[in-house]
């Protein structure tokens, strides 16, 4: 049974198990890109593989209310990048009309997950800060954690509460 949704999974790096059984995978696009990887070899380069169980848009998933006890929200967060960005390839890039698509990202998640479901939201503030995001959903986070190597990326939970408005 399908508990878990991941709505914008990119290349699954953040799962434990890329390939859990509970989870469906979801993204915008499914390609594989060669990127510049220097990590190992001065000339190196890896392929990114995305490759999701069903192409979907978190503005208008394809699942009825209540249909998943957990879901985790990791949408991209840079609204500049270069064409060639090794970061845009691995994160995609937000539209010009990013403020709507996050805010119909969130009232999608919250629809889809079953009352008390919990939602983890990850977002990286370099460019645009958390306080910003969060004031495009009107579910209060309950707690979050902040991580990365300059603490700019925060591990943020939801529950769905019975009195949430979309
Ligand atoms: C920050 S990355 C996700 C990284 C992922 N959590 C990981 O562990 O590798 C964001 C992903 O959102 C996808 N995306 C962008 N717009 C989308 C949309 N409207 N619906 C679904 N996925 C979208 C991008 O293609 C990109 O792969």
């Amino acid at each position: 049974m399908k508990t878990i949704l991941d709505p914008c999974c990119g290349s699954r790096m953040f799962w434990f198990d890329a390939n859990h059984p509970s989870a469906v995978f979801g993204d915008a696009r499914s390609e594989s890109i060669v990127v510049t990887d220097r990590s190992h070899d001065p000339a190196g380069t890896r392929t990114l593989n995305i490759d999701p169980d069903v192409l979907m848009d978190f503005r208008d998933l394809p699942y009825p209310e209540d249909s998943f006890k957990l879901v985790v929200f990791d949408p991209p967060h840079l609204v500049r990048a270069g064409p060639r960005s090794w970061l845009a390839a691995k994160y995609g890039k937000l539209g010009a009309d990013w403020r709507e698509d996050i805010r119909k990202g969130f009232a999608e998640c919250f629809r889809v997950l079953e009352p008390h479901g919990v939602l983890i939201f990850k977002w990286n503030e370099t460019q645009i800060k958390v306080s910003e995001i969060l004031s495009l959903t009107e579910c209060a986070p309950l707690f979050g954690h902040k991580s990365g190597k300059r603490s700019d990326t925060h591990w943020i939970c939801f529950m769905k509460q019975s009195n949430y408005r979309e």
